[in-house]
Parts: C-alpha cells; sequence; structure tokens
C-alpha cells in the first residue's frame, strides 16, 4: 500500500505557508505590543491533565483524544489543547511566584479525533494566549481587543463577529442546572439519546446540538444568562462597557456552549459565515477554577485559541498567497560563468538579498525562464564573453531592459538596484 499521510493531517507548504508565515508573525509582534512572552510545553502530556483539566464529559475527552500507551504502560495524550498543558507548566515550575500577573502565548499543533472536513482536521494549529492572575473584567476585554487587531490586521475583521456570554459561576451555575434538568426531564421522550445521557452531567450542550428538531426545543429553554449571580452579571456587564469604549462590536449571545468544562463567567467567539459549518475562528473565556484543579493555588485565568487554518482560509478570500519575489536570478550562458555566478550570489544572500541560481546545467533560455517564474527583479547574467569583456549583463525582468555593468562594482550596483535589506 503505498503510504500516505494520516487522514485529518496535512502538509502545508507553498503557496499557503506564505500566508501562514505572516499570520506568524502578526501573532508575534501583536503578542509583544500587549507584553505577552512565549511558552512552548510539549505535545504529549499525562492523559489525565485533559481528563482533569478539560472534564470527562465533554466530547474532547470523551471521544476525540489520541491516547495511548508509552513503553513504560503509562497513559499519554497528544494534546487537545493548549490551556491545560499551560497551567500544569506554571504550577510546575512556579512561574506565578515571579511574575503574579503572567501573560503566556504559544503556536503549535493540536489533535483531536473529529471528522474531517474544510476547517476540521485532526491535527490542526492553534494560537492561543493566557492572561493568568487577574480576574478583572478588563483583562477579558484586553485578550477579545487582542484578537480584534489580529483580524483587522488581516484584513479579515469585516467577516467576523464577537459572540460573548457568560456561564456564571459555582454559586449560580448550579441552580440554573438544576431547573435545566427538571425541564429536560419533563421532555425527555421527546429527546434524542446522546441529549438524554449527558443531560445530569452537561444539559447546557443541548444547545449547541445540530438536530433541528433539538434545536426547536433548545429554543424555548430559559438560559443562564437571565440567572447569573449578582457577580457574575456585574462582571458580564464590566465586560461589555470594556468592549464599547474600545469600540468592539459585539453581540451576546446567551447559547454560546464551549466544548470544554474549565470556564467560569466570560465565555467568547468570534464567528464567521465564510467558512461553512466551521464558524468559529477563535474561542476562549475565563476560567477561574482550572489552577486550582490542576493542583495550584486558585488563580484567575482568561485566555482563547484560535484556529490558524481557518484564520488563513479567510485570509485566503482576501488575499492571494504570493510566495516572495527574488532580488536576483543569476544566469550563466556557459560553465564559465558558474563559480563567478555562485561567489557573487552567495556575497549578496550573506547581506540578506534573496538571490537564486540554477544548478541543472541548463541553457540560457531555461535558465531565464526559471528567473521568469520566480519573479525575479533582476537576472544577472555572466558566461565567458561578459568576463573576458570584465562585465556582467543586469536585465530588470519588469522593463524588460538591460544593461552591461563593470564587474569589479557589480555588488554595489546591484545592492542600489533593489535598495539597503
Ligand atoms: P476551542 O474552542 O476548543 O478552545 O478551540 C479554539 C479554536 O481552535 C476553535 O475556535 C477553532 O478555530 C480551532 N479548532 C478547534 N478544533 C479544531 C479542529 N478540529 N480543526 C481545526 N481547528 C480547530 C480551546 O482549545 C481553548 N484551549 C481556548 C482557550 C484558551 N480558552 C481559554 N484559553
Amino acid at each position: 500500500m503505498k503510504i500516505q499521510s494520516v487522514r485529518g493531517m496535512n502538509d502545508i507548504y507553498q503557496p499557503e505557508i506564505t500566508l501562514w508565515h505572516e499570520i506568524e508573525e502578526s501573532i508575534r509582534q501583536t503578542c509583544r505590543a500587549y507584553g505577552y512572552s512565549e511558552i512552548r510545553t510539549p505535545i504529549v502530556e499525562n492523559t489525565d491533565l485533559f481528563k482533569r483539566g478539560v472534564g470527562e464529559d465533554t466530547d474532547v475527552v470523551e471521544k476525540e483524544m489520541y491516547t495511548f500507551s508509552d513503553r513504560n504502560g503509562d497513559s499519554l495524550t497528544l494534546r487537545p489543547e493548549g490551556t491545560a498543558g499551560v497551567v500544569r507548566a506554571v504550577n510546575e515550575h512556579g512561574l506565578l511566584n515571579e511574575n503574579p500577573m503572567l501573560k503566556l502565548y504559544y503556536i503549535g499543533q493540536m489533535y483531536r479525533h473529529e471528522r474531517p472536513q474544510k476547517g476540521r482536521y485532526r491535527q490542526f494549529y492553534q494560537f492561543g494566549l493566557e492572561l493568568i492572575g487577574s480576574d478583572h473584567p478588563l483583562s477579558d476585554v484586553e485578550v477579545m481587543a487582542l484578537q480584534q487587531n489580529l483580524l483587522k490586521k488581516a484584513g479579515i475583521a469585516d467577516m467576523i463577529k464577537l459572540h460573548i456570554s457568560s456561564v456564571g459561576c459555582s454559586d449560580c451555575r448550579p441552580q440554573y442546572k438544576e431547573k435545566l434538568i427538571k425541564i429536560l426531564e419533563a421532555k425527555k421522550d421527546q429527546l434524542p439519546e446522546d441529549v438524554q445521557k449527558r443531560m445530569y452531567t452537561n444539559p447546557q450542550r443541548i444547545f449547541d446540538h445540530k438536530d433541528e428538531k433539538v434545536q426547536k426545543i433548545a429554543a424555548d429553554l430559559p438560559v443562564l444568562l437571565d440567572s447569573l449571580c449578582e457577580k457574575c452579571s456585574g462582571h458580564h456587564e464590566a465586560v461589555q462597557r470594556g468592549l464599547k469604549v474600545l469600540k468592539i462590536d459585539f453581540v451576546v449571545d446567551p447559547k454560546i456552549v464551549r466544548g470544554l468544562d474549565y470556564y467560569t463567567q466570560t465565555a467568547f467567539e468570534f464567528v464567521t459565515d465564510k467558512l461553512g459549518a466551521q464558524a468559529t475562528v477563535c474561542g476562549g473565556g475565563r476560567y477561574n477554577k482550572l489552577f486550582a484543579k490542576l493542583d495550584g493555588v486558585d488563580t484567575p485565568a482568561v485566555g482563547f485559541g484560535v484556529g490558524i487554518e481557518r484564520f488563513a482560509l479567510l485570509m485566503e478570500q482576501v488575499k492571494k498567497p504570493e510566495p516572495p519575489a527574488f532580488d536576483f536570478a543569476f544566469v550563466y550562458p556557459d560553465e564559465k560563468g558558474l563559480l563567478p555566478c555562485i561567489q557573487l550570489c552567495e556575497t549578496l544572500r550573506q547581506q540578506g538579498f534573496r538571490c537564486e541560481i540554477d544548478y541543472q546545467g541548463r541553457s540560457m533560455k531555461s535558465q531565464m525562464k526559471r528567473a521568469d517564474r520566480l519573479k525575479a527583479r533582476y537576472a544577472v547574467i555572466l558566461g565567458g564573453n561578459e568576463i573576458e569583456k570584465g562585465v556582467a549583463v543586469v536585465k530588470d525582468m519588469t522593463a524588460q531592459t538591460q544593461q552591461e555593468y563593470d564587474i569589479k562594482n557589480l555588488v554595489e550596483t546591484l545592492k542600489t538596484k533593489v535598495g539597503a535589506k
């Protein structure tokens, strides 16, 4: 059997990789501006981290994890998300002792065994960030503002809408949950098996059920947003005020259901109608109880994760990915030109100019064709004849004009043509 990539796991290369680099560069720049530093945690963690952190009743833990025993018989899992690993690392290294308000970001692969389709994969990349140590509503606003900024820079802010909600806390959520369970119990015979199964552990999941009949039932159910305690509703109001001050458009969407169990109070999603079924480009919220749950000191935190594939798919709709153009393509009409060409090429590359040279020993015509395909700004032609005359021919590939230049000052001449690097 021919060996192929694993289903739902993709190779990323030109031209898309150019967009990915742009996105990653923009992420790093933006995170720097907001004071976030990078953290890299392992892709593999102990399975218990996710069972305890993400929650055993979630789809992610119940059905989607890549879990295996290693040679010692330890149960390990390919990370399905980044937050649990970051919290573990912060606890393990006592990072909050040095900095009680810690701002961390990460970019990396995550793994979920979902049914692959456009925008949904089994290996996907996430950019995520965590603001740890503050329960101030404006810290929720800050993380949303950062994400909004990224979307603006990428030129895709118009395609995306911010939805916010609150999932309450351990004071108000249990009461609401009880109320919801009672109502669902009364409608039990109208509910499909999966909803019945989840009814007692995670009844709110009914709000993101795909079945239309279930959706109809869900439409009439009370929402948690109407049963928030004073503290949570105050927090929710303050978040909205902050977003308005920063002129970030949003809608309050009481039906947001986050697929991970650790959320408290603010939950939010940046949603698009341009990606078919995979509408959520970014999801996040506050998780004030996760640190304690993972053996740390009780610490409030807020953060989000963005699917980079989804971000790139949206960017492709406004911008064609183009590999960076070359400054110079060196062309040698005969073997005598090859070594001088390589020398010049190397000198210019060391100074940051993007240069290419053909090693396939092809005709001058083929080399020129390649220079054209690579969108080189100039072709530098140097063979036996030119060396004898002490010149090189420089062809402007846009204007289609060419001129001879003294070989002695060629590097300086070429540099002035494309400007400093
Ligand atoms: P999440 O909502 O599970 O949150 O994932 C965040 C984003 O990752 C999604 O909005 C989506 O863009 C992308 N994503 C998720 N699954 C897939 C998939 N199978 N294929 C492609 N993209 C996908 C989290 O993971 C939380 N850790 C976010 C967070 C950080 N909350 C607080 N801090």
